[in-house]
């Protein structure tokens, strides 16, 4: 059967990049890193969808949509809430705000390595072109989807995928309900983290129902909601599935998205987070 084309190439990150969504991804994937490095061993660290790694929030694309303003905008100032902490003061260090591929690369031990995937070819250009000179950080012009069959089982046994896809094609629930089924089979040891959108509820039941009835084990789910998810047209909220969570994550991550909400929530009706069982180890 011929490969799949790739859709969803009119998605462009520049124009979202932190906002409330990206920071709750970016905060929880601080935390899976920090878990994950308690152990000396090294692991490899694939990020399906990653992006151009650094975003500069002044540029027009992020102006246009202001979307960082209700969102990182808001977090930066004094006091900055203690469970954000080794989130914000990565933002601060990395100067632009800085996308998955980047924070995972301040994480790196001389033992562990990443992979990214990337299929605009002007942000793979970019991101590559970042990278160049670090030997730990392959770039990949490549599916992200087909990633998951090409890179895992990593040699090392031990690591974290990001999956964070654009939803801009309708099936890409069923592709993320499957994507993880495929990777927790060829990977089981592996941490698997899957962003996706609350905007409405049926889309999102539909995939817990799949997670809760497919073969995948030890799976919770991080959400955040801004308002009541009614609106179709508005991204009211994220979540964040978690396949073999660290030991400690639900723990920590429980105080992170109550922090978020303090600062990112308005007085809308339904806001709310919530820490959420989707499969049983
Ligand atoms: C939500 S953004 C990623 C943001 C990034 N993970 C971060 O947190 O900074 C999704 C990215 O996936 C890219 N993309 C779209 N379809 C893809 C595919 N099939 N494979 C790999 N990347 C794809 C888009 O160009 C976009 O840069």
């Amino acid at each position: 059967m011929a490969a799949r084309e790739p859709v969803g190439l009119n998605y462009r990150h520049a124009y979202h990049a932190g906002n409330f969504a990206d920071c709750m991804k970016h905060a929880l994937l601080v935390c899976l890193l920090s878990l994950l490095q308690r152990k000396p061993g090294g692991m490899m660290v694939l990020d399906t969808h990653a992006g151009t790694g650094w975003y500069d929030l002044s540029e027009a694309r992020a102006e246009r949509t202001g979307e960082w303003r209700r969102g990182i905008g808001r977090l930066l100032d004094d006091p900055q809430p203690p469970a954000l902490e080794p989130y914000l003061s990565r933002v601060g260090r990395l100067g632009l705000y800085p996308g998955s591929p980047a924070i995972i690369a301040d994480f790196l031990r001389p033992q562990d390595r990443l992979i990214c995937c990337e299929f605009h070819p002007e942000d793979h250009a970019a991101l590559r072109a970042r990278f160049a000179a670090n030997r730990q950080i392959a770039v990949h012009h490549r599916d992200g989807w087909e990633a998951l069959r090409a890179f895992l089982p990593p040699r090392e046994r031990r690591g974290l995928v990001l999956i964070d896809p654009p939803y801009e094609a309708t099936d890409e629930f069923d592709r993320l309900a499957a994507g993880l089924i495929a990777a927790q089979h060829r990977f089981p040891s592996g941490v698997l983290a899957a962003w996706y959108p609350i905007k409405h509820r049926g889309p999102v039941r539909a995939f817990q129902d799949a997670i809760r009835a497919g073969s995948l084990r030890d799976v919770i789910a991080a959400e955040l909601w801004l308002r009541e998810p009614l609106d179709p047209a508005r991204l009211n909220g994220c979540g964040l599935a978690i396949v073999n969570p660290p030991y400690g994550f639900e723990e920590a991550a429980a105080p992170i998205a109550a922090a978020l909400l303090e600062r990112l929530g308005d007085r809308e009706r339904g806001k709310g987070t919530e820490l959420l069982r989707l499969a049983e180890e």
